[in-house]
């Protein structure tokens, strides 16, 4: 059991919404356009703010509900058995997607699902302190990270070991996906964020 809800939390977060949303309403793979990421910034900035509104909404609730399933199955497993564990194998479905060739997301919005099934008050907590970041810095993926890092340190003080110890998991696949990002940032290259204003 332990292992069919491993394998069913990696399939849910290997749902490509971005792939879904702009192959079947606007006939464009998104990872071939923008930063080539399969995510909701990606959609924002390539197909516009509906399109990345539902794609984001979606790669969230796919953390959320991969760490929902020993609750859904009525499942509570061995001792190292645990609902964040689950939800951290749908972040590894959103990196690495069996259904869209493991060509996936940079992990952002579903570890939020994650941390929202795990803490909805820091949930909250750090999606203020995005909105702020992101009118400072004017970049998505540096907010992204200072945000992980923020969530980390957040789990921390709050005094919750375990997603505190889950939330540096997140934080490191977070920055190891944006490296490219990184050097880009380093060589001010990276796109800031004005295609949020974009109707679409
Ligand atoms: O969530 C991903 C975001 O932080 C960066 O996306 O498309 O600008 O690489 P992108």
């Amino acid at each position: 059991m332990s292992l069919f809800i491993i394998v069913l939390a990696y399939l849910i977060g290997s749902i490509p919404f971005g792939l879904v949303i702009g192959k079947s309403f606007y006939g464009v793979d998104i990872r071939q356009h923008g930063s080539g990421n399969l995510g909701g910034t990606n959609t924002f900035r390539t197909l516009g703010k509906k399109a990345g509104i539902i794609v984001t909404l979606g790669d969230i609730l796919k953390g959320t509900l991969a760490a929902s399933l020993p609750v859904l199955f009525h499942y509570s497993g061995p001792d190292w058995f645990n609902p964040l564990l689950v939800g951290l194998f749908a972040v590894i479905g959103h990196m690495y997607p069996i259904f869209a060739g493991f060509r996936g997301g940079k992990a952002v919005a579903t570890s939020a699902g994650l941390l929202l099934f795990a803490s909805p008050i820091l949930f909250l907590a750090l999606l203020i302190f995005f909105i702020c970041c992101l009118k400072i810095t004017k970049y998505v993926s540096l907010t992204s990270m200072l945000s992980a890092i923020a969530g980390t340190i957040g789990a921390y003080f709050a005094g919750e070991h375990l997603l505190f110890i889950i939330m540096i998991v997140l934080t490191i696949f977070v920055i190891y996906r944006h490296r490219a990002n990184i050097t880009r940032i380093i060589n001010k290259t990276e796109p800031k964020v004005s295609f949020l204003s974009k109707k679409k």
